[in-house]
């Protein structure tokens, strides 16, 4: 069956009569840069479909090709596309190839869900139903994040994950490559960082509240840099930015097992607790040789215009009870030790502007000193206050983090059946709701609104919303498995929450369009949580 179960829904979907057959004789029709979403497309296509879809220059196109046209951009929308498909043929045009790709993904869902299959179970032809899609992204900046740092994931589901953020229109894969409890990048200058803080003894088992014991495995793992490569690489033929994310200087306890050097606490092992260390980097010319180091190697591996630097949850304990600390921070002209976090994070800032990168850090980054205007700020702190809109005030640029609706750690409904998750519930429906820049006339519970104070008066916004993501936080996700229950099906209503425009979404609500979404799930192989809670093998352990 054909599905028109789009998402994240387009912007305009108008249904024409008849079909379009996709043959074994279909072929795409591009020139220049068009070829490359040309391969792309036949990559995508050849597996579960069997069609060999040759690329041929545009001028020799014909009737019953698949065409693929850059445009000029007049509306300044960069990522737009057309998607037209008649009796005759397909034609995709967009100003941009990233705007090709995303008319790509739109195809894909259009065609049955069975060419999602590994290989062909339906001999051709496919029959496409004849559609005119126009279509462009609410947000320039959407994305999905994954901690690799408590939990390792191979190479090759990172890739499957970038794969299927590229078929929800997303543009941004976020890869939280290091923390207390893991360091997963290898950088050659400091070895101990992946032959002994990719590596921690055990993991503890048991809600965070309440643990009970561990599991006395060893677990770690790391990337090479020709294995980070590759992902930026894979993502970006998929118009997707890898961004990396090294956060200092707190959250740094596993490089601190390997270099004790860095901090001041003595030997540590890399933490076998969740939750954030006290220990962190010390204010000393080695800590700062580190950063550098790392970063050199960040930029060097990663195209990406952004580099996350974390600057979260950084306590103040050992410096506040430190000689050095105090001391070094006299030196410096700041404050209080407490300043230190700024000027860490300045440091690596300086550093990355240098390198003509852009820094984006986690909502604290604003605290004791804050930084440069130019750093991106991933407002996540909805419990504690209206971040989104402080940060706004103060010029920076915003992603939407809000932990209650994009933090997919969170459990997918109240049963106890759910399998181990971290503090709250995040239902579907949740995310569903979430709109990430809701402005003035909609619900007062929906979500963060920086656009208003509590009694509706406006907020001066310096800064821009850029965007949203959704966080795969893998305290409790221990294997792709796990990781892909915990994401989908919630992933579709993020990617909307980025994509979709507020009253496309409240025209045609995403629970109405699971039907075809699921399908295609299935016949990925997808571990997601089915509607009406976990399968038996899915449950709580
Ligand atoms: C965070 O959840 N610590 C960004």
């Amino acid at each position: 069956m054909n599905s028109l179960d789009l998402v994240p829904v387009p912007r305009e979907v108008l249904r024409r009569a008849g079909t379009f057959a996709l043959k074994h004789s279909t072929r795409i029709a591009a020139d220049g840069p068009a070829a490359d979403t040309a391969l792309l497309l036949q990559e995508l296509l050849r597996p579960g479909t069997g069609i060999p879809l040759p690329v041929v220059p545009a001028a020799a196109r014909a009737e019953g090709d698949i065409v693929l046209i850059l445009t000029p951009d007049d509306a300044g929308e960069p990522e737009a596309y057309t998607l037209d498909i008649t009796p005759e043929r397909v034609e995709i045009r967009a100003p941009s190839t990233a705007g090709l790709g995303w008319g790509v993904q739109t195809l894909r869902q259009l065609l049955p869900a069975e060419s999602f299959r590994s290989t062909p179970v339906a001999p051709p032809p496919l029959t496409l139903a004849c559609v005119r899609v126009e279509d462009a992204p609410r947000f320039p900046w959407r994305g999905l994040m994954l901690d690799v740092a408590r939990h390792f994931m191979p190479k090759d589901f990172v890739l499957r994950l970038i794969d299927l953020a590229a078929l929800h229109r997303l543009n941004v894969f976020h890869l939280h490559l290091t923390d207390d409890q893991g360091w997963r990048l290898e950088v050659p200058s400091w070895p101990g960082l992946t032959s002994a803080g990719a590596w921690r003894r055990e993991t503890p088992l048991g809600p965070v509240d309440a643990p009970t014991g561990h599991d006395g495995t060893p677990h770690g793992g790391f990337y090479t840099l020709a294995e980070l490569r590759e992902m930026a690489a894979y993502a970006a033929r998929r118009h997707i930015t890898l961004v990396p994310e090294f956060g200092f200087p707190g959250h740094t306890q596993a490089a601190l097992g390997a270099y004790p050097e860095l901090g001041q606490a003595g030997p540590v092992e890399v933490r076998t607790r969740w939750g954030h260390s006290p220990h962190v980097l010390a204010p000393n010319p080695e800590a700062l040789r580190f950063i550098s180091d790392v970063l050199d190697v960040v930029v060097d591996t990663f195209p990406s215009p952004y580099v996350h630097i974390g600057g979260d949850e950084c306590r103040r304990d050992e410096w506040r009870t430190s000689g050095y600390a105090k001391a070094r921070a006299a030196e410096l002209g700041l404050a209080s030790v407490d300043a230190l976090q700024s000027w860490f994070l300045r440091y690596g800032i300086d550093r990355l502007s240098a390198a003509g990168r852009r820094a984006v850090g986690w909502d604290q980054v604003l605290e004791d000193g804050g930084v440069p205007e130019s750093t991106v700020v991933m407002a996540w702190r909805d419990f504690a206050a209206d971040t989104a809109s402080e940060a706004l005030a103060a010029g920076h640029d915003v992603i939407q983090c809000p932990t209650r609706t994009t933090y997919l750690d969170h459990a997918q409904s109240e049963l106890t059946s759910e399998p181990p998750s971290f503090y709250g519930v995040a239902t579907f429906d949740d995310v569903a709701a979430y709109d990430p820049d809701p402005g003035p006339d909609s619900a007062p519970d929906s979500g963060p609104n920086p656009a208003s104070d509590s009694d509706g008066g406006a907020v001066e916004r310096r800064g821009r919303i850029l965007g949203t993501q959704g966080h795969l936080w893998t305290e409790y996700m221990r294997n792709p498995r796990d990781v892909e229950y915990m994401a989908f099906p919630r992933l579709a209503a993020i990617a909307e929450a980025a994509w979709s425009g507020r009253d496309r979404r409240l025209s045609s609500p995403l629970a109405g369009r699971m039907g075809g979404y699921l399908e295609r799930l299935d016949a990925i192989g997808i571990n997601y949580r089915p509607w009406d809670g976990p399968h038996p093998w899915q449950r709580s352990r």
